[in-house]
């Protein structure tokens, strides 16, 4: 199984994204939810966090290699989290060598000012968190007139609820499955019960999940309706990093 069986009660709100085989569904760039009827495909989405920073061209061409779609890019401040990682230069210089959909997570407590500088430098979804305090209707509007697409990221404490008024607006959301600011984080089961209200909630949206995910916790986030999987460590500390790939669908 490659991916998310329909539940019953689930079905018919979920056939009408579902594809024939390696069809994309169209609209959702990044070549997401596709597969065969019935099947939800799970997206990979390894987290560079977790990547040996001395030898990042190399560290890609694994991942790439063993079949992730997207990489994700945590971007932290220092201040809406106590952590700071990368910013605009790398981001920028490993869109030169990879072809993955960039799947930016900004952690930072004053999104707006950065959306442009990320999404020239080839962001593909971006992300932020509306617990920063910034206007999030004015902050995916202003993706969207970026040409990207726009995600939002929750932090475990956040109810899934408070992001009603906002689906409509969203391509993904992210449920945190840690505490946002380091890698290598024991996994949270609280995401599951959202992840499970937003799947109802919103059937075409990309549900992702973030913070110790490895098989076990990954199948847990699947069932709940997950369609992406952020993994940092388990993929970049695994020495088959498509082994590692290959267990999380
Ligand atoms: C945490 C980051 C995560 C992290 C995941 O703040 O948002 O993306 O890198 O790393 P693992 O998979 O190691 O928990
Ligand atoms: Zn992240």
């Amino acid at each position: 199984m490659t991916g998310l069986r329909s539940r019953p009660g689930c079905e018919g709100s979920r056939t009408e994204h579902f594809g024939r085989p390696g069809e994309a569904i169209p609209g959702k760039a990044g070549g997401l939810l596709t597969g065969r009827k019935g099947f939800f495909m799970t997206t990979i989405s390894p987290s560079l966090l977790a990547a040996d920073f001395s030898r990042l061209d190399r560290e890609l061409q694994r991942i790439t290699d063993g079949g992730a779609e997207w990489l994700h890019l945590d971007v932290m401040d220092g201040v809406f989290v106590p952590n700071i990682s990368f910013g605009i230069p790398v981001v920028k210089s490993i869109r030169k060598c990879s072809p993955l959909h960039f799947d930016l997570h900004l952690m930072i407590q004053d999104p707006m000012p950065y959306l442009k500088p990320f999404a020239d430098a080839g962001a593909d979804t971006i992300s932020f968190h509306p617990e920063c305090g910034c206007d999030a209707e004015a902050v995916i509007d202003a993706i969207h007139a970026l040409g990207k697409r726009a995600g939002v990221a929750i932090c475990p404490s956040t109810p899934a609820e408070s992001l009603q008024p906002l689906l409509h607006k969203l391509e993904l959301v992210m449920a945190m499955s840690v505490e946002p600011g380091f890698g290598g984080q024991k996994f949270m089961d609280c995401c599951l019960p959202k992840l499970r209200w937003l799947r109802e909630a919103a059937p075409s949206l990309d549900l992702s999940v973030d913070g110790g995910i490895n098989a076990e916790t990954g199948r847990l986030c699947r069932e709940a309706g997950a369609n992406v999987l952020v993994a940092g460590s388990y993929v970049f500390g695994a020495e088959d990093a498509a082994a590692a790939i290959r267990s999380l669908r």
